[in-house]
């Protein structure tokens, strides 16, 4: 289904949106962008950016590929953590399904990750591109196991539209949370929000390494702190987290 550009503007009128039907990754073309707030979104990524150098899949016309420029307000992992919690936010608005978050940027329903952030800081400006895995009804074999989508998981086709735009109004209102609050209103949030933060057994794999503990807490920055099994407290800086086996 074609792409309304138009009813979203309609809803951020004086917004700059721009709508490319392909291009490598809605993050370098934001990156040229110059007016915070200004969104890119894309039909489709042919060279999607993920976390920790990893691509981010991103099929033609069936999922949400945006980029939008920000004054960082605040600095990751809190921005990171922000954005998820308004693309979960957003994902219950327009889809009406729950989702669990993974620390840092992982939107999940269940155990699958339906969304994922990615955070890029230059000079003066944050990019933050969300991607949302939409209408897809399956993905490549190597993420097969690990991804979902809405339509998934609700057996109904969602409108790209609608999501992106409870996703702007999202990612607005969490900004604004962190200038009126600071970080802490948006770790609280977290916290609540993900089952990933406290008394969860994960694997993190880090540095080549995997280390497995108990989950338990954040520190006052947005980091994981993790109990290890050895007994050590360590906090976590990267890093990819997942159940323990
Ligand atoms: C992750 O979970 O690893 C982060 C995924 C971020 C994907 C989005 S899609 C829009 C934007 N453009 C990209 O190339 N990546 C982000």
């Amino acid at each position: 289904m074609a792409f309304d550009l138009e009813r979203v503007r309609a809803r951020y009128p004086g917004r700059e949106i721009l709508w490319l039907a392909s291009t490598d990754s809605t993050m370098r073309d934001a990156a040229r962008l110059t007016r915070p707030g200004s969104v890119v979104v894309a039909g489709e990524q042919t060279a999607g950016q993920g976390r920790l150098g990893r691509r981010w899949h991103s099929e033609p016309g069936a999922g949400l590929y945006v980029s939008i420029l920000l004054r960082p307000r605040g600095v990751t992992p809190t921005l990171t953590l922000a954005l998820g919690l308004a693309a979960a936010e957003a994902i219950a608005a327009a889809a009406g399904v729950a989702c669990d978050l993974r620390w840092p940027n992982d939107v999940l329903i269940g155990e699958r990750k339906c969304a994922g952030v990615l955070v890029q800081l230059g000079d003066a400006a944050a990019i933050a591109g969300i991607g949302v895995n939409v209408n897809q009804v399956a993905f490549p074999a190597d993420i097969a196991t690990l991804a979902t989508s809405l339509r998934i998981a609700t057996g109904c086709e969602h409108s790209r539209e609608e999501l992106l735009i409870e996703l702007l109004g999202a990612v607005d209102r969490h900004l604004e949370l962190i200038e009126c609050r600071g970080p802490g209103a948006i770790l609280d949030l977290f916290a609540s929000s993900s089952s990933y933060v406290r008394g969860r057994r994960v694997t993190v794999d880090m540095d080549g390494k995997s280390v497995r503990g108990t989950a338990d807490g954040l520190d006052p920055s947005g980091f994981l702190w993790l109990r290890c099994d050895d007994g050590s407290r360590r906090l976590i800086l990267s890093g990819g987290v997942r159940p323990a086996m």
